[in-house]
């Protein structure tokens, strides 16, 4: 059966109090909108629809940022979450199969439970979690087992009706034509004035059509309003992660000193220290070890590989097998192959290292000129001696060597020794002559002061 998507994302989210859409807010390093994205790639849709309306283009961005092919439908004026709806449709016309409608600010809604939907014999499925009668959330009248006789906003309800502790999601599952239909025939003759999506389960009883509900636990459901549910969704995320990676066989020295990305992978038997932090687009392979206060964003770590503690991996670092990065070093836009050592204070930025290389401390790849970047080639089991300033563009070849302290701006070729220093000279006795006239200066000055 064709799925397609459905995503409400034009509420303003005051609560928020930000200049940001709220959907563009980010948990684990991603966009609200990508989760929502996401969890419904997962059904394989053959079409996405994300509804706009508050900082509409920032959000059409972000959607065609995850999926290119993602269609934006723009709700000028938000009359509710039907309204909603019924603006997307029209991209569905000639579409027979599901429709699945998500929030935009609901990350944690698993493909799972979006599957059980899809498999519940009903024309219009919704899916409910029980909380506490105090929420606020639409409440769902049941028929008898899971079949639904109507949703009642709380604005709506009546005492009896607020009483009810299954509530609400938002996430709703039905035929296309039958919801095309259904929304067609919605009014917003309610406390809000708003077109309520929630009115179609309502309107398919009438019509002898079945609705049920599917449930899950609230935490699934979890829906960002405000920064601190933004930081309850962060932390629902990490402890999440933590557990996922434990299971995977990844061991977490302090797991809750660990924080994931959004698409972090990592392999089995890794080892993560305390206090790493990963960003976007890290994928780590088994057996590395990456050791306490790293930060990595955009990175590839191979087999057996051990980075830090206190190292940095930015956007295009490749770690192929083995590789050692140790304390204080930076790593940009640059491949490492196998076994290459960089063990301290180094800055690596669009270069290039060949296996079995040594990078002495303190090297510097020197990658721009205020203008422009430029590359650095170092060949296969070259030795660059500590404090090497490597002015790009500029090559090394396979087993040269560079002396320490040299400022490297033309190419060393394979096997050559280069030094590119000031020659050392040593002045016998200089040293304590110097102390004495030093020694002198001071005790005139003191007296001066006197
Ligand atoms: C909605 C449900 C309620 C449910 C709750 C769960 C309705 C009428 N009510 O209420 O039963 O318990 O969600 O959180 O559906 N949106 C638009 N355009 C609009 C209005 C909303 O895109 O015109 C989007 C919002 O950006 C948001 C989602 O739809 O992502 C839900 O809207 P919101 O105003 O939060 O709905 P609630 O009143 O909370
Ligand atoms: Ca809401």
């Amino acid at each position: 059966m064709p799925i397609a998507l459905i995503i409400l994302a034009a509420g303003q989210g005051t609560r928020m109090n930000s200049d940001l859409p709220k959907v563009l807010h980010k948990v684990a390093g991603a966009p609200l909108l990508h989760h929502a994205m996401r969890t419904g790639a997962a059904l394989d849709p053959e079409c996405t629809i994300i509804v706009t309306g508050h900082g509409a283009e920032e959000v059409a961005r972000a959607a065609r940022d995850y999926d290119e092919a993602a269609l934006i439908a723009h709700q000028a004026e938000q009359k509710g979450t039907g309204h909603a709806v019924a603006q997307a449709l029209p991209g569905l016309q000639g579409f027979d199969g599901k429709v699945v409608v998500l929030y935009g600010d609901t990350p944690f809604v698993r493909p799972e439970t979006l599957q059980a939907m899809l498999e519940s014999p009903a024309d219009v499925v919704i899916l409910g979690f029980q909380s506490r009668p105090e929420t606020r959330y639409g409440r769902l009248v049941l028929r008898e087992g899971d079949l639904l006789d109507r949703i009642v906003e709380w604005k709506d309800a009546s005492a009896e009706e607020r009483a009810i502790t299954l509530m609400n999601s938002g996430v709703l599952a039905a035929d296309a034509m039958l919801l095309a239909d259904l929304v067609a025939g919605l009014k917003n003759d309610n406390k809000a004035g708003e077109y309520y999506l929630t009115d179609v389960v309502g309107a398919a009883v009438a019509r002898g059509l079945t609705a049920r509900v599917v449930t899950c636990p609230e935490a699934e459901t979890l829906g960002v309003n405000s920064r601190a549910d933004l930081a309850a969704a962060e932390a629902a995320f990490q402890s999440t992660a933590r557990a996922e990676a434990m299971e995977n066989g990844v061991t977490l020295t302090a797991p809750e000193t660990v924080f994931f990305g959004f698409d972090t992978v990592i392999g089995r038997d890794s080892i993560v220290g305390p206090n790493v932090i990963f960003g976007p687009g890290v994928t780590v392979e088994s057996e590395a070890e990456i050791k306490g206060f790293c930060h990595l964003e955009g990175c590839h770590i191979s087999r057996g590989a051990s980075v830090g503690p206190f190292a940095r991996l930015r956007p295009g670092a490749e770690l192929a097998e083995d590789v050692h990065v140790g304390n204080f070093v930076e790593i940009k836009n640059a491949i490492l192959d196998e076994g290459v050592k960089v063990g301290h204070l180094t800055y690596l930025g669009d270069a290039h290292v060949g296996e079995h290389t040594n990078i002495g401390a303190g090297t510097v790849t020197c990658n721009y000129d205020g203008v422009m970047k430029h590359r650095t080639e170092i060949g296969k089991r070259a030795f660059i001696g500590s404090d090497t300033m490597l002015v790009a563009p500029v090559r090394i070849g396979d087993g040269a060597f560079t002396a320490t302290g040299s400022v490297i701006t033309e190419d060393v070729p394979d096997g050559a020794l280069a030094i590119a220093r000031a020659k050392q000279e040593t002045k016998a006795g200089l040293a304590v002559r110097l102390f004495e006239k030093l020694k002198q200066i001071k005790a005139a000055k003191a007296k001066g002061a006197e």
